[in-house]
Parts: structure tokens; sequence; C-alpha cells
């Protein structure tokens, strides 16, 4: 399928799929292996190159994940990085040991320029460092390029054999010039063309699709967020009328969500995808009354949905397959990652598979990063504004109204919020700031409208940016456009008499409100 592939060797690094997502930054693709994979396997497979990750453990104790001499002899060019670098010093000769000074974050590295791996690289550059052991002395055929004052050998290269060995991450953007690097050994080293795109991506991932799923039959919970539609649309291009799609609405979607969902997904929508929409507002609603702690609601709201699924999938009847729109950084943090340790436990990972009578699970996003779902999404025609919308928990605004959730209350909260994000798009805001919405405090106030006295609800506005939603920032939202929002949410939506904008971080806050 594929003339050019590099190779990732996993060793158990938390940054395995980082590496591969640089790589294919450099239109090159690639996919990952564990260390365990056979040497004649990786031979069959006839990469342009092939890289070794880091990993938490020592290469020279016992019981290490280790690799032979063979993968250095192929004759095909090799880069280890940290744990990989230090592994190919000891297998080929070199020795590792216990780092007198363990190194830690951004260091100042010094790189000998002359070699291919650091062209047009800068003579003193910042690099990420995390190591205890350290590389003392480099294999037989090796020279030094580059060091720290901490670390004699912070990369090494035998240039004939291409062999390059980086104690540094050059796959973590702290190392300013990493990308450049791994440009370099997969462009220059390997002499990888750079022809891959997105759209191979996409088409191969159908092809692998159409294989595995053969003429069995296919159930996904679509919930109409970015993962979900991307998997379920690569699906419908791949085996068409075998998929079914459940979209649940649970009456705690943003205002007109549903509909557009159909409209794009349903039968009149461009995909054959088997839609079913179940309306179980209701049932949501009756279930979360009388209830008002927020843990409580979250767990209402997941259980009613599988319950709901449930009863769905069971019409159907038994499926070979079951889609979910897992993406890496759910993986990640569940710890299903390859050989990496585990983080945390995803609220997104689990849950639906123990209620649908099925063989097998189909994660067809499972290597991308969010941005790279994204590309996946416009590369196989899903509309913009349904590929770039913005996160929406699961329990959707259930949590974003504090206290006890009433129709009344969702009708209030999806109003304002709907004159917010409308409001923020007028200004161009819709891609800078990272999250935003409007909730419903659970407080109500006296104010005056015309010359009635009013007893009403506050609205509470959030905008934050972020990186990785472990931490946010408020966002500044120009003070005019906020003044817009207030004013046409106190005059349209009825029900509110006052707004506020929530400043706080997080921590201390969270992102959401409950
Ligand atoms: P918090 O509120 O934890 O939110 O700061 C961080 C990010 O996660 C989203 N979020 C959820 N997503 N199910 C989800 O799918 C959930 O239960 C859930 N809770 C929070 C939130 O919107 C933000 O992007």
């Amino acid at each position: 399928m594929n003339q050019e592939k590099v190779i990732v060797i996993d060793f158990g690094g938390q940054y395995n799929q980082l590496v591969a997502r640089r790589v294919r930054e450099c239109n090159v693709y690639c996919e990952i292996y564990s260390y365990k994979t056979d040497i004649a396997q990786i031979k069959a497979m006839n990469p342009k190159g092939i890289i070794l990750t880091g990993g938490p453990n020592s290469c020279y104790e016992e019981g290490a994940p280790g690799c032979t001499r063979e993968l250095f002899e192929l004759g095909v060019p090799v880069l280890g990085l940290c744990y990989g670098a230090q592994l190919m010093m000891h297998v080929l000769g070199g020795k590792v040991e216990k780092a007198p000074v363990r190194e830690y974050g951004k260091t100042q590295v010094h790189v000998n320029t002359q070699s291919p791996l650091f062209a047009d690289v800068a003579p003193t550059t910042i690099c990420w460092m995390s190591h205890f052991d350290y590389i003392s002395q480099i294999a037989p055929g090796f020279e030094v390029i580059a060091h720290t004052a901490d670390c004699p050998v912070a990369a090494a290269q035998n240039a004939s054999a291409a062999l390059y060995a980086i104690q540094f991450h050059p796959e973590v953007l702290h190392t300013q010039e990493g990308t450049k690097m791994l440009f370099n050994f997969v462009r220059n080293v390997c002499g990888c063309a750079g022809t891959w795109k997105m759209d191979a991506f996409v088409e191969n991932s159908i092809k692998a699709i159409r294989e595995k799923v053969g003429k069995g039959k296919v159930l996904c919970a679509l919930s109409g967020g970015v993962d979900s539609s991307v998997a379920a649309v690569m699906l419908a291009k791949a085996i068409g009328d075998q998929l079914t799609c459940v979209f649940v609405d649970h009456g705690l979607l943003r205002k007109n969500e549903g509909d557009e969902v159909e409209a794009v997904f349903g039968p009149n929508g461009p995909y054959n995808l088997n839609f079913i929409r179940v309306n179980a507002q209701d049932r949501f609603y009756v279930k979360l009354a009388g209830y008002d702690e927020p843990e409580q609601k979250r767990k209402i709201i997941g259980e009613e949905f599988i319950r709901v699924f449930e009863e769905e999938a069971k019409k159907i009847g038994a499926v070979d397959f079951l889609v979910q729109g897992t993406i890496y950084p759910d993986v990640v943090e569940s710890g299903l990652g390859g050989e990496s340790a585990v983080i945390k436990s995803h609220h997104n990972v689990g849950g639906l598979p123990d209620c649908v009578d099925f063989k097998e699970i189909i994660e067809p996003l499972r290597d991308l990063f969010k941005d790279e779902v994204r590309k996946a999404g416009l590369e196989l025609g899903l509309p913009e504004h349904l590929v770039y919308r913005q996160p929406f928990p699961g329990p959707g605004l259930g949590i974003r109204i504090i206290g006890e959730v009433t129709a009344e209350k969702v009708k209030i909260v999806q109003d304002a919020d709907y004159i917010y994000r409308e409001e923020i798009a007028k200004a161009g805001l819709e891609r800078t700031v990272g999250q935003y919405f409007a909730a419903l405090t659970n407080m109500r106030s006296v104010g005056v409208m015309g010359d009635e006295r009013t007893y009403d609800y506050a609205v509470a506005l959030r905008a934050v940016n972020t990186i990785d939603f472990m931490t946010a920032e408020c966002a500044d939202v120009p003070f005019e456009v906020l003044q817009k929002v207030m004013s046409r949410i106190i005059n349209e939506v009825r029900g509110v008499n006052r707004v506020f904008y929530d400043l706080t971080s997080k921590p201390p806050g969270t992102i959401e409100f409950e």
C-alpha cells in the first residue's frame, strides 16, 4: 500500500505516538510496532528508516526491552531516541551507565552542524532532556555530534552505516529544532520523498476496514462530536449499508444540535449510514428530576445513555463489530498505548461495549491526534462546522446547568449559549478561543426590566484558552463583545436578568461547571 514507510519501534516511552506524528508531519508514512516484533517481519515491511523510541528502563539491566545487532545491519537507516539511543550504543559495543547528574527539562545543546542530522540547525539550540542513564562511551565507528554541559554524548553518529543516536527528545516541542532534526532524518538520511498525505491515511484506512469487516455488520454510537463523526463517515465510505449509526438525543445538546446532526448524517444527508435518531429527551429529564449533585447527575446521564443505546442495539441484534471514535490521547490517558504506562482512566473509553453483543471493536482513529482527526474529517468531506466544533462533554448541558436539570433550564442555557456562540463568531474569535460556552447558575436574583421587578436566573459565560485541557486560562474576550452578548441574552432569553463572566483559571476551577 505504501512504498515509503518509516517504522517506529516502541520501547514504552510516553512520546512514542508523538514521534510517529512528527514523521507524518514530514509527509512520510509511519507505523508503530512493539520492540517484540520479529526482525524478519520488520525486514519484510521494507522500511526506508527505523526509529527507536525512548522508554523507562535501563538498557543494561537484565530483562530490559532490547533488540538484536541485526536490526542495525539491515542496511536501513536507524535513529535511536533517548532509550533507543542508549540501546543502540549498548548493542553495538558502547557503554551506558547511570548518569552522575540526572538531566531533565529544557537544556542547551551544542550540535555539529556538519552532521546530516543537524543540517540547518543552529550550533547551539534548546533540547528536551529526560534521562537517568547516559552514554559514557560511544560504540566503535561512531563519533559524537552533540553535547550538553552535563551530557558528553547528546548525539552520536556512524554516518557511513546511517546510524544515529540522540539522547534528547526531538519529538517534543520543547526541543526547538526537533522537527527539523526528524525531517533531516526521514527526508535526507532515509531519502523519503515526502509524498504521504492525510488522503493516503484515509484511503488506506478505508481499504483496511473493508478487508477486516468483510460482509460483517457494524454498529456505531454517533454523538455528532468530531471523533465519532469522522469514524462513522470513514466506516460509511468503507462498508456502506453494513453500518448502522445510533444517535441518542438526550435533550442536553446545544440548541438545534440534534437537527444539525440529523441533517448531515440522516437519510437526507450525503452519507449512507443507516442513521437512527433516538429522541430520548423526556426519559433523561424524568430520570434527572430532583437531583442536583454533580456526580449523581453525571452517573444518571451516563447510565441512561447506555440503557437507551442497549435497547436500540437489541433491535438491531448481534453485530460483528462496534465502532469507537477513540483517538490517541484517550488511549494514552487510559494506559492502553502499546508499551506505555497508565496515567489515568478516561471517561470516553469503555462503558458502551458491555451492553452490545459484538465480536470486535474497530477504532479507526486510534493513532491520530485531534488535529489529525480534523484533517481526516476534511479529507472525508465532512462540513467545516462539524470538523472544527468545540469539545462538548458527554453529559452535555447537564453539567452546564448547576443544580437540578429541567426542560425549562435546558432551553434557557441553549438560547443563551447560542447567542454567545453567534457573537464570538461575528467577532472572528471562533478559532482563537479554546473553548467557550454559557452555563446556567442556580442563582436567581432581583432585577428590574421596563418598570417591572424581575426575579430571574443568572447566566455565566466561560471562555478559556488551553493546550491540553488539563490546565486553562480565562480567555481575553473583548469587553464590547461580552457587553453585546450580555445585552442580547437579557433581551432575548426569557428567565435571565443577569450575566456573569467567569475569570477563573484551571486549576483551581475546572473548565466545565460540574
Ligand atoms: P474539565 O471540566 O474537567 O474539562 O476541566 C476538561 C475538558 O473535558 C471536557 N469534559 C468532558 N468530556 N465527557 C467528555 O466527553 C465528560 O464527562 C467531560 N467532562 C468534561 C470539557 O468539556 C473540557 O473540554
